[in-house]
């Protein structure tokens, strides 16, 4: 009896520990053979989920458009990443980079370019506006990027805080954050069975760190780490689509 009760305790143990070990390795490898590209990856938040791909066993692609900045990430991610110099505003470029680039099972777009933003601002066109920058070559893009997505892959687009929240500085900000969560929507219903969710982060510290703030719920900003974790969660969950994921550290339910 003692006996038959301590070789059960011992194979308890045995199991309890090998199932705490190697959870973490487990969970740490959700992106094994599979191919991420990330425009905008060389810096910020690009570069936070490149990081977090890198250590999720991830082959990473990054594209931005500064040759220099470009190097300095390769030497960051080291040899499961690859850098394609790209500017996501010349639309005549994208054949060649997809050529390059080759196909992919994760997409995400961090890069966002500029442009003018104020409602009382002169527009002769919609193209020197922010709307014209960031939603519609993120729209210019995708309609190509799709033909080279594998099967059970996805696509994340980022928004931000000011898609819900506008700053009275940045109407056409709001204006291309909230299309752009429409975009994720519509495309994760149009594109299905490839998923297509969008992050909305605020407060992020471009320097990295858990600056304190009092604007928020856990009291400091978020960093380019927490982004790349939230963005490999969508990568890597096979039921998360359609979806806008707020990552603000409670600053959206603050009283
Ligand atoms: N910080 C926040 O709290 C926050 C919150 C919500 C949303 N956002 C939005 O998120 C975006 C990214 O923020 P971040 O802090 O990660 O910015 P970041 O550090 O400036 O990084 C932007 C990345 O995109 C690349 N990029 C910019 N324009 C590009 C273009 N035309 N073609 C290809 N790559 C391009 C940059 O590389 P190159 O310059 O070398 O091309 C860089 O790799 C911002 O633009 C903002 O709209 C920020």
């Amino acid at each position: 009896m003692i006996i038959s009760l301590l070789l059960w305790a011992t194979g308890y143990i045995w199991v309890t520990t090998c199932l705490v070990f190697s959870l973490p390795l487990f969970l740490s490898m959700v992106l094994e053979n599979k191919k991420v590209l990330i425009v905008g990856g060389s810096h910020g938040m690009g570069l936070g989920a490149a990081r977090t791909a890198v250590r999720s066993g991830a082959d990473v692609v990054i594209a931005g458009r500064d040759v220099e900045q470009l190097r300095l990430s390769k030497e960051v991610l080291g040899p499961k990443s690859r850098t394609i110099c790209f500017d996501l505003t010349d639309a005549t470029t994208y054949v060649g980079f997809f050529e390059a680039v080759g196909n992919f099972d994760h997409l995400f777009i961090s890069a966002s370019p500029g442009g003018e933003s104020r409602f009382e601002a002169e527009y002769q066109n919609i193209q020197n506006s922010y709307l014209y920058g960031k939603f519609w070559h993120t729209f210019m893009f995708l309609q190509q990027a799709v033909r080279r997505i594998n099967t059970g892959g996805s696509i994340t687009l980022m928004s931000g805080g000011y898609a819900v929240r506008p700053h009275p500085d940045y109407t056409l900000v709001t204006v291309a954050f909230a299309a752009t969560e429409g975009l994720a929507r519509a495309m994760a219903v149009s594109l299905a069975p490839i998923r297509v969710n969008a992050i909305r982060p605020t407060y992020i510290d471009k320097e990295g760190n858990h600056t304190s703030i009092d604007k928020n719920l856990v009291g400091y900003q978020g960093t380019n780490g927490d982004i790349g974790h939230a963005v490999v969660f969508l990568m890597s969950n096979a039921y998360m689509t359609g979806q806008v994921l707020e990552i603000d550290g409670g600053a959206s339910i603050k009283l």
